[in-house]
């Protein structure tokens, strides 16, 4: 039995997670990490065990994450999912993953929704700012030491992805979200254009990490100029600026931060035999 570990994590949450539920399994493991790789064509066995861990985006599994992974052969290999989304809801995105998983011939075993960190949380706008923090981690070293104890007592079979859900907001702050999201509808309708992450070249130092954490390869060799085609607007270019030159000003921030402060807890499920 091996362990692996296939990863998309612009901003390394999902990839934190994912570590820690393989810590807690207490197996070694290998980590494949297909954030900025363009090709993983990966052949499993039926006895792997393989986290699959990637962000939630509009509610569903990354389409990237999806792309990326897609040229898994899970052979029948079980596996854990793992989706980490900003403190709003996670929605779809367990199902768009159980459902990717079984057409690459896994079986999933156990999943999970984690919070990491909001893509757009700033200083200003904290969203979920810090997670995973200590508390994530222990709970997820948890899900992974539970999913080895059933492994080894053979208790592990196929589960069924929606009998975990998202944990309630309040109707205010799903009543304000989606006032924002309709009138940003319109908005966006009207005045077009496309909106991405920002340079200050007072302060860029050109060390180039940007230009190397972008997952599509969307920032030019100067940093100077992101291709607003291949922009996924994960804000990877925005965390890892060592000299804060970067900055994406998000207009969903503001109302995320207002709606979706209320700490939420990760949510696990694993099968029974
Ligand atoms: C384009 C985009 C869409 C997102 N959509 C959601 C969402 O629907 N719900 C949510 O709670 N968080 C959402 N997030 C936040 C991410 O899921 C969250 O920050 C996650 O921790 C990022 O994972 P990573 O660190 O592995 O990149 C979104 C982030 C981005 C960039």
């Amino acid at each position: 039995m091996k362990l692996s570990q296939v990863v998309f994590s612009p901003t390394g949450t999902s990839a934190r997670i994912a570590a820690a539920v393989a810590a807690g399994a207490g197996m070694s493991s290998r980590v494949i990490d297909v954030t900025r790789d363009e090709d993983c064509n990966l052949v499993f066995d039926p006895d792997d065990l393989v986290i699959i861990a990637a962000p939630v985006y509009g509610g569903h599994m990354s389409p990237k994450a999806a792309e990326r992974m897609s040229g898994m052969v899970g052979n029948g290999a079980k596996c854990v999912l793992v989706a980490v989304y900003g403190n709003r809801a996670f929605e779809n995105a367990l199902v768009d993953m159980s459902d990717f998983a079984e057409a690459h011939g896994f079986v999933p075993v156990a999943v999970g929704a984690f919070i990491g960190e909001h893509s757009y949380s700033t200083a200003v706008h904290p969203i979920a700012a810090g997670r995973p923090d200590a508390a994530d981690i222990a709970f997820a070293e948890r899900f992974g030491k539970d999913i080895a104890c059933r492994l080894e007592s053979g208790a592990l079979r196929r589960v069924d992805v929606t009998t975990i859900s998202d944990q309630p907001s309040s109707p205010e702050s799903l009543a304000m979200f989606k006032s924002f999201v309709a009138e940003y509808q319109q908005r966006k309708k009207s005045a077009g254009g496309v909106l991405l992450p920002q340079i200050d070249m007072e302060l860029c130092g050109n060390c180039g990490i940007c230009v190397d954490v972008c997952p599509t390869h969307a920032i030019s060799a100067d940093c100077r100029n992101i291709d607003p085609a291949r922009c996924i607007k994960c804000c990877a270019c925005v965390k890892s600026c060592p000299d804060s030159a970067r900055s994406f000003a998000s207009p969903f921030a503001p109302v995320l931060y207002a709606a979706f402060s209320a700490r939420k807890d990760p949510t696990v499920c694993i099968s029974d035999s």
